[in-house]
């Protein structure tokens, strides 16, 4: 559940990695591509101090006609009035430039992609290959010791070995993380063997950015002072813990109490009630509605009982599904980012197993083989389509034949849900075995904001 506060970076680090990871490219397509982005970006300079550009100078001769207001007054009104048509010019030649710059990038993203593909099929690679990863050595080997330390390469201490083909290893850190050397060298600045900074904001915000995974360091993080045993199972499932459990990171609240209570709060939050296990925690998915609220039980009826036994939730806020799927002694790995709050910290302490990434990710898991994978809230419309169409197939890879995939309350425009989501997930091969698509009936919503909420499975064959 909630994204909302963090989409704008995932946005970001996804066009990143998008355009600047993947395979290294032929010297033609390389070119082709050179120009291509010389194009775009002459194109925006032109649109920027071209002709069209507002001019917010008032001048010298209309200053002279303000001295002389009466007489000139007509005339001024006069000319005013040609200047606000002059404007209203400007801004609807300015807003087709938008459209076509808008085109243009579309263009060079598809492009982009089509070159891509062809790079993968072309066998001179292997050069390039070696070329990039000598870019990133020098990189590399221009920050601090601590960073070549985490990043390497290292060599492997007996020499080569067939089962990796190699006799050095680089740990393994996104590609996306050479995009950022400053934050790199500030996230790796620390007293070897001493106690870490307390950066885990600053550290998932180079995530979001396509920073994933981080490099590992060697220091401590900081430890909860007044540590309490963790509660005894299964009370831990619905009991918040101590506000001495964890080390408070700048959130904008400090204390369990607040995050219950945050719910009251005016302002953007993100899964807003997810830490009063008192509340809306306590009966989500308990009733089939009907509508978009499927009901767990009714859920895990399509299945022969018993085989829905491992999954995990994709973006599951405090871990209430979880929670919830643990008392059916189904085990389910919640993924969260801490969106101003200690998500992670939370639900482990309720006794269920958290990791920390984004969706950006690729699932740390073997294909076929989860039972189900369920996502409330987290993808919707804001990820780019293309990188949703990866992430769908990254969990038609996971799960096995006859899994459940769970789509809970995805959010997306009239338009798109005809026009480009179910075509997708069709293309993807998942099977409807139920859906519902309603608008969206909170205060102020669009009369066109859509959600829907799928129960699909992966064929068994
Ligand atoms: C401007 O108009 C007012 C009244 O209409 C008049 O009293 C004044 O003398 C005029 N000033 C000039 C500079 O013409
Ligand atoms: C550019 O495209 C996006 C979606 O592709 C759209 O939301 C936006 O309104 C477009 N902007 C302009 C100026 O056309
Ligand atoms: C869960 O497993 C335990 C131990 O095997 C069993 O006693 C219990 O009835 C199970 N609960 C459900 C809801 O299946
Ligand atoms: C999508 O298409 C279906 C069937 O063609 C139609 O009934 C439905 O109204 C459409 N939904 C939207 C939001 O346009």
């Amino acid at each position: 559940m909630g994204v909302g506060a963090s989409e704008d970076h995932r946005h970001a680090s996804y066009q990143k990695k998008q355009n600047g990871g993947g395979q290294p490219q032929t010297r033609s397509s390389k070119f082709r591509t050179f120009i291509l982005i010389v194009l775009t970006n002459l194109f925006t300079i032109y649109i920027l101090t071209g002709p069209y550009s507002f001019d917010l100078e008032v001048p010298s001769s209309r200053l002279q006609s303000f001295t002389n207001w009466n007489s000139t007054s007509s005339t001024l009104a006069a000319e005013l009035h040609s200047t606000k048509q002059q404007l209203a010019t400007s801004h609807s030649v300015i807003t087709d430039l938008l459209h076509r710059l808008n085109s243009t990038n579309l263009l060079l993203q598809s492009l982009l992609i089509e070159l891509s593909t062809r790079r993968s099929t072309n066998s001179e690679d292997d050069n390039d290959v070696h070329q990039s990863i000598t870019t990133a050595r020098q990189l590399i080997m221009n920050l601090p010791r601590e960073v070549q330390l985490a990043m390497g390469p290292h060599k492997l201490p007996l020499g080569f070995h067939p089962r990796t083909g190699s006799d050095e290893i680089h740990p393994p850190v996104g590609a996306g993380c050479l995009n950022y050397p400053k934050e790199l060298e500030q996230f790796l600045t620390y007293e070897v063997g001493g106690e870490c900074p307390l950066d885990d904001v600053f550290a998932q915000r180079m995530m979001l950015r396509g920073c994933e995974p981080l490099p590992r360091r060697r220091c401590h993080p900081r430890s909860p002072r007044n540590y309490v045993n963790p509660t005894p199972f299964p009370e831990s499932l619905w009991t918040t813990p101590a506000d001495t459990s964890i080390v408070w990171e700048p959130y904008t609240c400090k204390s369990y109490k607040c995050l219950v209570d945050r719910k009251k709060f005016p302002g953007f939050f993100d899964c807003k009630d997810c830490f009063d296990l008192e509340g809306r925690e306590k009966v989500r998915w308990m009733v089939d509605r009907g509508g978009l609220d499927f009901g767990m039980d009714q859920v895990l009826a399509t299945r022969p009982r018993g085989t829905i036994r491992i999954g995990m939730d994709i973006g599951g806020g405090s871990g209430t599904f979880a929670a919830r799927m643990r008392e059916r002694n189904i085990t389910i790995i919640t993924s969260t980012m801490n969106l101003d709050g200690p998500f992670n910290s939370f639900i482990a302490s309720r006794g269920l197993i958290s990791i920390h990434f984004s969706v950006s990710q690729r699932l740390p898991f073997f294909e076929n083989t989860m039972d189900i994978v369920h996502s409330m809230h987290v993808l919707s419309n804001w990820i780019p389509d293309v990188m949703l169409e990866f992430t769908l197939y990254d969990i038609y890879r996971v799960l096995r034949p006859g899994g459940l995939f769970w789509l809970d309350h995805f959010f997306c425009f009239g338009s798109q849900l005809n026009g480009t989501y179910i075509p997708m997930l069709d293309r993807v091969g998942f099977k409807k075995l139920r859906w519902h698509a309603g608008k969206k009936l909170d205060k102020g919503a669009d009369k066109n904001e859509w959600y829907f909420s799928a129960l699909l499975e992966k064929p068994m064959s």
